[in-house]
């Protein structure tokens, strides 16, 4: 028998196990991408019954599908069973699958938004070429895989797409309509709110939710890039402003700003804090900001690993030296910017933390 290179290293079963459950993990996101692809989720929701359906008769109800092979599909949900996206019941070997409540989350609702939309996001061409390269983010973070790969930045390359621009914005608003929700249903910092403008507010999807909410802001700015906002719908009572929040943001009594600065390095986050501070009165304004926050300690739980799986992400795709902040750290950004005052809200959302800074 050859000597393992690494001497006396004799990996146990439950080793040998989890090495090749990494080494294989790509599967899980792609054959979800598949999933959102073929649009399983509205096929199996179709009546709002969740009835457990065999792989056939999904296939049957997939638009333009008519030469799908539904045991192919079958092998797709079972993996995916195991990752609590599907559930499974087998009756005399016929195997039948219904969504949980993770498989709902891609069901598309009255507006056509569901989470479907980031995970295509994240997995389109530009972007899986740069996951190949994220050692060069360690060779050399002077730029980021995505740029290696592409030859320019990802929100260069998002605003000369119109495609890649829209799936953006459909990702940000899909994701963003459970949160706002969940935080619009009891948190009260936008009470007495008059010029309320999103920093970076995409579609104006979150913006339009808050005024939804509080019809006392008398207005509303969705400031964005000049293209973003191109692409952006028109909604009645927010008024679009394009600009670069790197030169300045406008004036507000409020500013919101919604999974911004985890993109950007320490030095850029200062250049935007910055501009938020001048826009600010000195008396009574507030910044208000949710961001993916990271736990002090590393644990194995969805929550550290969505956080530290997000990190990696900016990492590849954003800002080789943006990245996911501890509270303390947002804490140090607001007061090197002239925010001397932080209060945290980190009860709202597994994922993102909502703080205030004021003058
Ligand atoms: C991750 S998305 C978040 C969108 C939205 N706030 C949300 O949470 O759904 C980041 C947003 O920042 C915008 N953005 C990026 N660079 C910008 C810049 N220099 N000036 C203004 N907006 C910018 C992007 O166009 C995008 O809409």
């Amino acid at each position: 028998m050859a000597k393992p290179k690494s001497g006396s290293i004799v990996p146990s079963k439950e080793t040998r196990l989890l090495i090749l459950e990494l080494a294989n993990m790509l599967s899980v996101p792609m054959s979800l991408n598949a999933v959102v692809h073929l649009k399983v989720a509205d096929a199996m929701w179709q009546d709002g019954s969740n009835t457990p359906l065999t792989a056939s008769e999904i296939v049957a109800r997939l638009p333009d599908a008519a030469n799908a092979d539904a045991e192919n599909l079958q092998r797709i949900l079972r993996m995916l069973t195991s990752y609590g996206v599907f559930n499974e019941k087998i009756n005399a070997s016929e195997r039948r699958y219904s969504l949980t409540d993770v498989g709902k989350t891609l069901v598309t609702d009255e507006n056509g938004l569901s989470y479907g939309a980031y995970v295509l996001q994240h997995h389109q061409d530009p972007l899986m070429k740069a996951w190949p390269i994220v050692h060069e983010a360690v060779l050399d973070s002077s730029t980021e895989p995505f740029v290696i790969a592409n030859g320019m930045s990802a929100y260069d390359m998002y605003s000369q797409n119109p495609e890649m621009n829209k799936l953006m914005q459909q990702a940000m608003s899909g994701v963003s309509v459970p949160f706002m929700n969940a935080i619009l249903e009891t948190y009260h910092g936008f009470d007495g709110a008059e010029t309320l403008v999103d920093v970076g507010g995409s579609s104006g999807e979150s913006l339009k939710m808050i005024i939804d909410k509080h019809p006392e802001i008398k207005t509303a700015i969705n400031f964005d890039l000049p293209e973003v906002l191109a692409e952006a719908p028109d909604i009645p009572g927010i008024t679009k402003w394009p600009g670069d929040f790197f030169e300045s943001v406008p004036n507000g009594d409020t500013l919101f700003m919604k999974w911004i600065l985890t993109t950007w390095t320490d030095d850029e986050v200062k250049q935007i804090l910055n501009n938020c501070h001048k826009a600010l009165p000195d008396q009574g304004g507030k910044l208000i900001v949710c961001e993916p926050v990271l736990p002090p300690d590393t644990d194995d739980s969805n929550r550290t690993r969505a956080l530290l799986e997000g990190d990696i992400f900016v990492m590849t795709i954003y800002r080789a030296k943006g990245y996911h902040r501890t509270e303390e750290q947002y804490k140090e950004l607001g007061i090197a910017t002239g925010f001397p005052n932080f209060k945290s809200f980190p009860y709202f959302d597994d994922f993102w933390t909502l703080f205030e800074y004021t003058k």
